[in-house]
């Protein structure tokens, strides 16, 4: 079986985003294929966090991947720093990364951005992203279209591993959707939906109640046509809406435009906000009947499974590169 392995970031409120570009892959991967799904705690401490807060938020994702439909039976669910190998293994792949590859980072130079002080760890964040994958000898890593990036310096680093200390790693392939990799932003839509914008409105999370995911999709940003039709460059406001209503859905473009023809936007929000509302109703249920105490079970049994994994792994790094083992 092939191995997939991808990770979220434990911050700010987990949306539609973040569930279409890459979550609801994960769910339909876990049938045929050997998953890792990580909540990536250390990649959250790159920017400042409360500590109490991210606490929360770490288990509540951790409950979200349950809540989605992730069989625990089935894939491995753990926290990133309950297996210290992928700090170890970042630390290593560090030592063969360039400075030149990190400053070209597009996430970093955006992050970092008019910012007084910015940490280490944000600079060097793509070689513990790419020590989370290569642990794990994974195949393909299903993400949103932002982490493209981050992927193919994966890809580098593996490759450069192998030719200077033998063939070691799995060069993984990024999966990333055709349609849906990237959701914009509901107030504006020429940018990505987001976690960390400070306008809560710009993005409808997975715990939002019905009356809020309502509001949000009314007051979403269109233009002063009337048309419903999917054109990126000129109409990005109904563009997003429209691919939200067939990703939900699962009926393509064409048929969504269709059934919207010669109707007005109010119609589409409507019947938008209904599909997304009783979709997410699923989750939310799933999620209310967790208990706190199952999901850290859960955790405990996915660490203990990563670790195995990912301590072999690192352990043949550590040797080809010429440590001594105790
Ligand atoms: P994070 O936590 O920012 O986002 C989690 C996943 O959601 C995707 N995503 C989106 N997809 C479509 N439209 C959007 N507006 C949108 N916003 C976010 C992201 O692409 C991602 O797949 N660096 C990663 C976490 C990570 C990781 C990894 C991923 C750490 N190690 C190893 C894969 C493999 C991140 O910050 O994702």
């Amino acid at each position: 079986m092939k191995r997939v392995f991808s990770g979220v970031q434990p911050t700010g409120d987990i949306h539609i985003g973040n569930y279409l570009g890459a979550m609801r892959q994960f769910v339909k991967l876990q049938d045929d294929h050997e998953c890792f799904f990580c909540v990536v705690d250390l990649h959250a401490l790159t920017v400042p966090q409360d500590p109490k807060v991210l606490k929360e938020k770490t288990i509540e994702l951790a409950a979200l991947y349950l809540a989605i439909g992730l069989d625990p039976k089935k894939v491995t669910i753990f926290v990133q720093s309950h297996v210290p190998a992928h700090a170890e293994l970042a630390w290593l792949l560090q030592c063969i990364t360039y400075f030149g590859e990190l400053s070209r980072m597009t996430q970093f130079k955006e992050k970092s951005k008019g910012k007084e002080s910015v940490s280490v760890g944000l600079f060097t964040y793509p070689d513990l992203m790419a020590a989370d994958i290569l642990l794990y000898n994974t195949h393909y890593v299903p993400v949103g279209e932002d982490q493209k990036q981050h992927l193919e310096l994966t890809r580098n680093i593996a490759q450069r591993f192998n030719n200077r200390f033998g063939e070691t790693f799995v060069v993984p392939e990024p999966m990333i959707l055709k349609f849906g990799a990237r959701i914009m932003s509901l107030t504006d839509p020429t940018k990505k939906m987001s976690k960390s914008d400070e306008d809560p409105y710009n993005r409808i999370n997975l715990l939002d109640d019905p009356s809020l995911i309502r509001k949000k999709i009314m007051k979403a940003v269109t233009d002063s046509e009337s048309e419903i039709r999917l054109d990126w460059d000129k109409k990005p406001g109904v563009s997003n809406l429209l691919t939200l209503y067939s990703l939900f859905t699962e009926m393509n473009v064409e048929e969504v435009e269709n059934k919207f023809k010669g109707q007005g936007y109010g119609t589409l929000k409507k019947e938008l906000a209904d599909v997304i509302i009783e979709k997410l109703a699923v989750i939310q249920q799933n999620y209310k009947e967790l208990s706190r105490d199952y999901v850290l079970s859960v955790l405990k049994e996915g660490a203990q499974k990563a670790e195995a994994v990912a301590e072999n792994t690192l352990k043949e790094v550590k040797e080809k590169m010429g440590l001594i083992l105790r």
